[in-house]
């Protein structure tokens, strides 16, 4: 089993720590495991050209960054990402990864391989906010089309791994565990809501003046705007 963990943030707090746990209880004995830390793994500000999105991804001024996490995440069984809630908001530096994977939208470029992916959005706060926050995280990965994503939101009461009681860490490490055990990497069908984008898409990319050339030789290319489809 292959796992891509994208962190949010560069310190090991709170939320580097419960990701690890999770990374524990997930990986057997032969899992390998990509681990990237933003923003230092990460592309610089999305500088708005549009480029990735009219014309090809590759020709982003920040691609290599970027590509190097898409190809390990292209790799992988399990994607967990991970962001402490900042502001009642995920970090910075993980939206403005977001922001360059916008062309592989199902409105625009999707990656086949994405719908036979199982994806974990994971977030500590202090106090509250930690929940949107997986919301926001599990979002972006179910418009990559990824067809199930787990949220593990967990208020620490901490400014700090070091500060969390012990009452809070069972807490956490029961639901890790209740959370590994029912999960079916690999096992999950896309989403009726996911379906309906697709098929929106396709018809979409089916128009003969569709005014996004790219996405639409994309589409062609694939095969979706006949019989072919991304899931099995
Ligand atoms: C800039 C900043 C903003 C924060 N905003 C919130 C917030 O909106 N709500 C909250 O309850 N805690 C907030 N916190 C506290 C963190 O969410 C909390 O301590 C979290 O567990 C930190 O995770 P870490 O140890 O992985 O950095 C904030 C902390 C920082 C540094």
């Amino acid at each position: 089993m292959e796992m891509t963990i994208i962190h949010g943030q560069g310190h090991l707090g709170s939320t580097y720590h419960v990701t690890d746990m999770l990374r524990e209880q997930l990986a057997g004995r032969d899992a390998t495991v990509h681990e990237f830390f933003l923003p230092k793994d990460g592309p610089d500000f999305c500088a708005g050209c549009f480029t990735c999105i009219t014309k090809d991804e590759n020709l982003c001024p920040h691609a290599d960054k970027t590509r190097r996490i898409v190809e390990s995440m292209m790799g992988s069984d399990i994607i967990i990402i991970d962001s402490p809630t900042y502001c009642m908001e995920m970090t910075g530096q993980l939206k403005v990864l977001f922001d360059h994977l916008g062309y592989m939208w199902m409105t625009h470029r999707p990656r086949k391989e994405m719908f036979a992916k199982t994806g974990i959005a994971v977030s500590t706060t202090a106090g509250a906010g930690a929940g949107k926050v997986t919301k926001s995280i599990a979002r972006q990965m179910f418009w990559w089309g990824i067809p199930k994503v787990h949220r593990l939101a967990f208020s620490v009461q901490a400014m700090g791994w070091n500060g969390v009681k012990d009452p809070v860490r069972e807490k956490i490490a029961r639901k890790i565990e209740s959370i590994s055990r029912k999960m079916k990497a690999g096992k999950y069908r896309p989403r009726i809501s996911q379906k309906f984008i697709f098929h929106m898409f396709r018809k979409i990319n089916q128009q003969p003046n569709h005014w996004n050339p790219a996405d639409k030789e994309y589409w062609e290319r694939n095969g979706w705007l006949g019989e072919a489809r991304p899931w099995k």
